[in-house]
């Protein structure tokens, strides 16, 4: 194998575990009752039957008069009756991803039992297709007069690799009148279809319409099929293989003979084990000669299951040649053989029930000939397990939403911003120290701000204490390459009670997970991050992690892996050792800065400001227009002792005026706070049509707002709402500090706490906001932060 295959094998890797840990899809898929609601353009509300995958957009879409003839027994025959499969008051659930998508239509039989209908589908790199039916259906009493069927139930799976409704998957709609679907017993006929799957876009205007044939098309999706002893499916691959070997002709000169295998009838052979599969595929040389029926060329595939992926472990080509593909060869009937390696490490799967796809070419090389593979879709084992549990391991990277645990979305766009799959241990030192797990279904909040994340993971402190959680806050930043975790904080109840609560905070700018802004996915199965927040010790392990993601990204992840190999765990000695802290980053997590004489930053804040301004039109009514104060405003400001003012100030769109946002800072001996905000809008067309006056001045009354003991940084996700004569000031995402007199920004902050939250405050809580909650000191108590890294990271 040349270098730049071992790079792209690499990768391979890398991919594997991320989606080892994809999440069953039916837990996430969004489950919802006739989606078309959630649509706005016409065109969208034509599809009767929807899957949405956990973000806002349609991945199958689905148009069709469903009819299914189920057999039933009566005292003399079997008869068929018809159901009509409902259009409205159904329920779809399903699973979204790259490769194998499904979409199950769910709905009554009776007020019990619910009638259930399956269509998976498959994604070749170019084409999506049906790939198989499920049917689920209640013989109810109603319906099924008469029956003596014992088995209430009918259940049935189609065959697979149906191959139906074939049309490209970038930009085709799949149109047909009417097909109708043979089961053992039972039949389904789709009328009036209409339908997309792997939908990544939710423009449908582009898309092409394709008529289903009038003919069963005859390729398959799985041109190779091995079956075992029992004729049942053991592996399927589609994959394009073309070789190139070099022979010398009857001149000595070199020849290259290009060999397409789709141009030959291909025969599957092999073995069948539980860790081993042997595929052969075999096709007749093309020599002429007197012992040319014995004469089969013919491919190897080996594949193996290792601890955590299956993979393709050997290839072995054995051709002879022939007068047809090398033209003018020295001697006919002479075999040539290719190989790899044995442990060529191809085409990881997850190494239960996985399937690999991949489109690229990979290229095995030697010098007897090189093997070009491409368009690759495998499945090595457990090839007769139902395809819409597969998890796939792309090497394009293409994840979907539903691979991950923790997705917090844009408030705005609807788009997931980050997204996270991790393990975590959480050890609280008390007398003794106790250890809780993360659970997978930890609650994933937060927000997304253009420089500033927020992940908080929760989960109920008991089953009796519900509403007291447990939390793991990430704090997330983006410089303009990277983006990365800066700080990490917790609260934990130790005791499974809300009696007592401990708090930690990590320092700030410890730099965790950082990856390309561009395209970029963190991962890291390897390495074991033990992180110290005060007296809580987290343990963090197979992380994959985006951050500031932006649906345009999605397609090709530029992958960041940690670098450690070993897996061996070195426990924090019982009596840590302080190691020193590194030198913390410079501030780059901050949308706003003023800067004070000396050189250091006085105030930094990350926070989103949205203005309402009442204005009267020249027909003197009353309306109100609204404002964004954009993240890249100018700031402006100075640094006092007593008194700091930051003047945010930007253009207005198409003319030549300012918009200013001032925010007047003030501190007393313990605490800072903001004094008042002023405004000056001016009032344009766009954001206030038919205005009467020119520009809108005001000040808030004296205020108290934000209050925070001096040297730590406020923090608040929520809404705080402000008043400025008749205008609202309403600011989110706050990551604030003002009199700041440190050279690097402390890690010691206050968060604002969620209105649910009602663990007890005590003397540290302060009251602020004016939508109400307890404000309470978080992270003042790890003054001594520690976090170790694995050696060898
Ligand atoms: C939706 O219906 C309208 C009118 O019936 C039709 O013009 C349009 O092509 C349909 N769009 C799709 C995507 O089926
Ligand atoms: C859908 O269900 C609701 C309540 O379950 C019922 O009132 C309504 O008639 C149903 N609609 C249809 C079309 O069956
Ligand atoms: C199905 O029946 C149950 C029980 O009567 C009812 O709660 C549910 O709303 C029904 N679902 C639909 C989709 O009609
Ligand atoms: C069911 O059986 C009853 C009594 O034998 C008969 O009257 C009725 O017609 C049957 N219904 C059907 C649909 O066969
Ligand atoms: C649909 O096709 C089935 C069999 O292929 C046929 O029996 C049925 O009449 C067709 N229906 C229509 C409306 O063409
Ligand atoms: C969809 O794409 C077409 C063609 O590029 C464009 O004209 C149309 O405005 C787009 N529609 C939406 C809703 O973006
Ligand atoms: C693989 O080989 C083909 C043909 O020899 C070549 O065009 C292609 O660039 C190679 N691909 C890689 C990834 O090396
Ligand atoms: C096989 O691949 C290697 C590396 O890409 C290349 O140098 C060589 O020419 C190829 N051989 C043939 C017969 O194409
Ligand atoms: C989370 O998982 C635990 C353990 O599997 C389970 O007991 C708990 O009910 C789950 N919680 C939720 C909200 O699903
Ligand atoms: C951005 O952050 C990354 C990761 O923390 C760091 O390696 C890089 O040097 C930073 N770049 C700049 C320009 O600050
Ligand atoms: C991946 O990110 C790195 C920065 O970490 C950048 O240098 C590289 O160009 C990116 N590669 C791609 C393919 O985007
Ligand atoms: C990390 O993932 C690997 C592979 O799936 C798994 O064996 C291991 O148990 C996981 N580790 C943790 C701590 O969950």
């Amino acid at each position: 194998m040349n270098r730049r295959h071992l790079k792209f094998l690499f990768v391979h890797t890398l991919i594997v575990i991320a989606l080892l840990h994809a999440i069953n899809g039916s837990e996430l898929a969004t489950r919802s009752e006739n989606q078309i609601a959630t649509f706005g353009t016409e065109e969208k509300a034509n599809f009767t039957y929807v899957l949405t995958s956990v973000t806002t957009k349609p991945c199958i879409l689905a148009n069709m008069i469903i009819t299914i003839k189920v057999p039933y027994k009566t005292q003399d025959k079997v008869d068929y009756k018809s159901l009509v499969v409902p259009d409205r008051n159904v329920t779809i659930d399903g699973h979204c991803s790259g490769v194998i998508s499904y979409m199950n239509i769910i709905w009554n039989a009776t007020d019990e039992k619910n009638n259930s209908i399956k269509f998976t589908f498959i994604n070749d790199h170019t084409y999506f297709s049906l790939f198989s039916t499920d049917l689920n259906i209640y013989r109810d009493k109603k319906h099924f007069e008469n029956t003596t069927d014992k088995e209430q139930w009918f259940r049935a799976t189609s065959d697979v690799d149906l191959r139906l409704f074939v049309t490209p998957v970038e930009n085709g709609i799949h149109k047909c009148s009417n097909k109708t679907l043979n089961f053992k017993k039972g039949e389904v006929i789709m009328q009036n279809v209409s339908l997309i799957a792997f939908n990544r876009n939710d423009n449908f205007t582009l898309r092409q319409e394709v008529q289903c044939p009038k003919e069963q098309q005859k390729s398959e999706t799985f041109p190779y099929v091995l079956k075992d002893a029992n004729n049942k499916a053991c592996a399927m691959a589609r994959m394009s293989i073309l070789l190139t070997v070099p022979f010398k002709t009857k001149k000595s000169e070199t020849g290259i003979a290009n060999i397409d295998l789709s141009k030959y009838k291909i025969n599957v052979d092999g073995d069948c084990q539980d860790t081993v599969t042997m595929m052969t595929l075999t096709w007749p040389s093309g020599d002429s000669s007197a012992y040319a029926n014995k004469k089969e060329n013919k491919i190897t595939l080996s594949f193996v299951k290792k601890k955590t992926t299956s993979e393709l472990y050997y290839v072995e080509v054995q051709i002879f040649t022939d007068e047809e593909n090398f033209k003018d060869v020295e001697r006919v009937g002479e075999l040539i053989s290719i190989n790899t390696r044995y442990d060529a490490s191809l085409f990881p799967a997850p190494v239960a029930n996985g399937v690999h796809s991949c489109p690229k070419q990979t290229n095995v090389t030697s010098s007897n000939g090189n093997i070009t593979i491409s368009d690759v879709l495998l499945v090595a084992f457990d090839a007769e397990t139902d395809f819409a549990t597969k998890k796939v391991i792309d090497c394009r990277s293409i994840l979907f939403e539903d691979d991950f645990a923790y997705v917090i979305k844009n408030k705005n766009t609807g788009i997931p911003c980050t997204l996270a799959n991790m393990s975590i241990t959480a050890s609280v030192k008390e007398n003794k120290e106790r250890t809780l797990s993360v659970l997978t279904n930890a609650t994933a909040t937060g927000f997304c701000a253009d420089k500033y994340s927020q992940m908080v993971l929760s989960w109920p402190v008991s089953q009796k204490a519900n509403n007291v959680k447990n939390s793991i806050t990430f704090h997330i930043g983006q410089n303009k390459t990277h983006f990365f975790v800066f700080q990490i904080a917790a609260t934990i109840y130790p005791g499974a009670n809300d009696k007592k609560k401990i708090n930690g905070a990590s320092y700030t700018g410890i730099n965790l997970f950082s990856a390309a802004v561009a395209n970029g996915i963190y991962h890291c199965s390897n390495s074991i991050f033990d992180i110290e927040l005060g007296d809580i010790r987290l343990t963090i392990t197979n992380v994959t992690f985006i951050a500031f993601y932006s649906e345009e990204n999605i397609y090709s992840g530029n992958l960041t892996e940690c670098k450690t190999e070993t897996s061996t765990t070195t426990k924090p000695t019982s009596t840590p050792q302080p190691t020193p802290i590194p030198e913390p980053k410079p501030n780059v997590h901050y949308n706003y800065y003023v800067n004070s004489t000396s050189n250091v930053i006085c105030i930094a804040a990350n926070m989103s400001i949205f203005i309402e301004v009442p204005y009267k039109t020249t027909e003197n009514k009353d309306r109100k227009g609204t404002l964004n104060v954009p993240s890249n405003a100018s700031v402006a400001g100075e640094c006092g002792d007593k008194l700091s003012v930051m003047k945010l100030n930007w253009m207005v769109n198409g003319s030549k005026e300012n918009n200013t946002v001032t925010v007047n800072f003030e501190k007393d001996d313990s605490n800072y706070f903001i004094r008042s905000v002023n405004l000056s809008v001016y009032l344009d067309d766009h954001n206030f049509p038919n205005h009467r006056d020119k520009s809108y001045n005001a000040s808030t009354a004296s205020l108290n707002e934000f209050s925070t003991p001096l040297n730590n940084v406020y923090k608040c996700a929520r809404n705080t709402s402000l008043t400025a004569k008749d205008a609202k000031i309403v600011i989110t995402n706050v990551a604030l500090i003002a009199f700041n007199t440190k050279q690097t920004i402390t890690s010691q902050s206050v968060d604002c706490v969620d209105d649910d939250d009602t663990s007890e405050s005590n003397a540290g809580a302060i009251a602020g906001g004016i939508i109400g909650g307890i404000i309470v000191l978080v992270g003042i108590i790890s003054l001594v932060v520690l976090y170790r890294r694995r050696r060898g990271y």
